[in-house]
């Protein structure tokens, strides 16, 4: 079997292969609830092939979500409507595909148009919002300047991660990723770029982190059953900013409070960030993570061919490969990897006489 293809352990769950859709904002949600876009998008990605599916940055209040169009998880119509989609992706879905949501808040990168429509802060008249953040910097020139969190709210936002996780255990997901990474609210509390803070929660890196932590020991609370992730930006790309050795000892001590894996992502939380991109440019930051904390690491970033996929696994760099924009290209990226790597994989009867051609799509001429 292709070490793609195996199976692998991450805390209380089996996941059927090294397979994992990457988190992709879809920003045509109502109110944070699902709409029949997630529906036919989720529909789809349970038979993609990979073995775990992480549902897009789900919100954990209203004013985390990055856009209007943003998926929540803060209303009893948002956890009804992901409860719908998610019966809807079961159904078809390859048996053992597991489902996770990345809980998020956008902090001051929120109240910002979709891409589509030009990205960039609302205009008042947009029914733009007060963004929060560690601190009252904003991320970039023109951008909305956000509230500092005071202690006591910082406390009330911890909670709303854990009732978002409540209301993600009664929808029926198999586990929840933490979104730490690419300039969200979690990351901004990590960084010495968006944190100036004098307080607990602010300053040495053990005070940094020390939001990250507790919205994991929250979410463990309030949802003792499922296996928790987290995507975490190991660097900033910027002097001054977030670096390797830091995140290695966060994944330390999220590991201790009950994190299962490390999806290493990097940069977002700076207009400055000079990242380097290319087929697999971020495996070196999972690889960097995996050889210093023994903990699961998900390689993620430009890993568009199965052959490259396998071999991260294969030489040990990563124990998972998330992929996002190669799903959107392909959503059957799975059946693909599998002919490629001359593995058989179960697919719906009603499309098997299209095997041949899965396979010959794999072969290059
Ligand atoms: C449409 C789209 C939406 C995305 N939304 C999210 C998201 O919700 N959360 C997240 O952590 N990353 C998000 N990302 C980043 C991807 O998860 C991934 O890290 C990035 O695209 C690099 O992987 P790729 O080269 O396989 O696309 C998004 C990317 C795309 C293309």
């Amino acid at each position: 079997m292709p070490d793609l293809f195996s199976p692998i352990q991450l805390g209380p769950l089996e996941i059927a292969n090294r397979i994992a859709i990457a988190p992709m904002c879809q920003y045509s949600a109502d109110d944070g609830a699902a709409s029949e876009w997630h529906v036919q998008h989720w529909m789809t990605l349970g038979m993609s092939g990979a073995g775990m599916v992480t549902v897009e940055m789900t919100d954990v209040e209203r004013r985390g979500r990055i856009s209007h169009g943003c998926l929540g998880l803060y209303s009893d119509a948002d956890e009804a409507a992901a409860k719908r989609a998610l019966v809807a992706a079961r159904e078809f879905s390859i048996p053992g595909t597991k489902f996770g949501p990345q809980l998020a808040h956008a902090g001051r990168k929120a109240s910002c148009n979709r891409p589509w429509e030009g990205g960039g802060p609302l205009s008042p008249e947009q029914d733009a919002w007060q963004t929060v953040s560690a601190s009252a910097i904003p991320y970039d020139t023109g951008w909305h300047t956000p509230h500092a969190l005071t202690e006591p709210e910082i406390v009330a936002m911890i909670r709303k991660f854990g009732d978002a996780a409540r209301r993600a255990a009664r929808v029926g997901y198999d586990f929840i990723e933490v979104h730490g990474a690419h300039g969200y609210l979690i990351h901004q509390f990590l960084s010495p770029l968006s944190n100036k803070r004098e307080d607990d929660w602010g300053g040495s890196l053990e005070n940094r982190m020390r939001f990250a932590i507790e919205v994991v020991r929250e979410i463990r609370k309030a949802a003792p059953d499922l296996m928790i992730g987290i995507r975490l930006s190991v660097k900033d790309w910027v002097e001054g900013g977030l670096v390797e050795d830091e995140t290695v000892e966060v994944a330390k001590a999220l590991k201790s409070v009950g994190v299962s894996y490390i999806c290493c992502s990097s940069g977002g939380n700076s207009p400055h960030q000079k990242i380097p991109v290319g087929p697999g440019y971020q495996v070196h930051l999972a690889e960097y993570v995996k050889q210093r904390v023994d903990i699961p690491v998900r390689a993620v970033g430009m890993i568009d061919e199965p052959a490259l996929a396998n071999s991260i696994i294969s030489e040990g760099r990563a124990d998972m490969t998330a992929h996002a924009r190669a799903i959107l290209a392909d959503p059957r990226w799975g059946w693909r990897a599998a002919a490629a790597l001359g593995h058989r994989i179960e697919i719906p009867p009603q499309f098997q006489r299209a095997s041949h051609l899965v396979k010959q799509w794999a072969t290059p001429a």
